[in-house]
């Protein structure tokens, strides 16, 4: 056995686990792999069509055209472009994967285009080349360390939404508080939840 060395895959995001997860049965699905990241890596709350009453209708099938042509169509209305401006580039970043994660060049017949904008406002906007690229900047933003300390604490107190808003919040002053340094160390968001009176103090019920 030797080592395999995967210089095409960056980081987690770009690992066939979650790139076959978050796609369907036939194709690649830009929109589910974009809002996944959205919200768990960066912590932005995307809300879903179906709380706003959208009815969502998928692209049609149409062998002419790739996927992300596909589902670049529904980008040009603006009730959907609220939403899918900020979604649709983190998703057409992964095209160079196709639905079970394997690197592909064409889609359809069609060379992929896995190039995006990303502008939401935030220290990760820029172009990016592919989801290489953007796992890269993703790994040195700011807003993801802090949105990585808040899934910590999530996942530690089990406990996420309106209901643990407010001590969510307090948690997440107390991380950052922490030198800078440590901020990226995943052992800090824990020490930091264990100090917290969160872990140590419990209500009567
Ligand atoms: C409020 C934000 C928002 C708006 C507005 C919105 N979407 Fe979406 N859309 C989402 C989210 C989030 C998902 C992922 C599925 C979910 O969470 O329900 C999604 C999923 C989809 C999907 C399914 C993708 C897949 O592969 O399963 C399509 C197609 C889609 N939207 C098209 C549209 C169209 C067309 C419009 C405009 C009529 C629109 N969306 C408006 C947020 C939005």
């Amino acid at each position: 056995m030797g080592r395999v060395s995967l210089s095409n895959r960056r980081g987690l995001l770009n690992q066939g686990a979650f790139l076959a997860v978050h796609a369907h049965a036939t194709e690649t699905a830009p929109v589910l792999r974009g809002v996944t990241v959205l919200r768990r890596v960066t912590c932005s709350d995307i809300p879903s069509p179906t709380e706003l009453n959208i009815n969502v209708v998928p692209p049609v099938p149409d062998p002419s055209k790739t996927t992300r042509e596909r589902f670049a169509i529904h980008s040009t209305d603006a009730e959907c472009r609220s939403c899918h401006d900020y979604i649709d580039p983190f998703g057409f970043s992964f095209e160079r994967f196709d639905g079970m994660g394997k690197i592909r060049e064409t889609d359809n017949g069609h060379p992929v285009d896995s190039a995006v904008t990303v502008a939401m406002g935030a220290d990760v906007d820029g172009a990016y080349a592919d989801s290489n690229a953007l796992a890269q900047a993703l790994s040195t933003s700011p807003m993801v360390r802090s949105c990585f300390a808040r899934q910590v604490f999530r996942a530690s107190a089990g406990r996420s939404g309106k209901g643990a808003a407010e001590s969510e919040e307090s948690f997440l002053r107390a991380w950052e508080a922490a030198p800078e340094a440590e901020q990226g160390k995943i052992v800090e968001a824990l020490v930091t939840y264990v100090k917290s009176s969160l872990f140590s103090h419990r209500r009567p019920q």
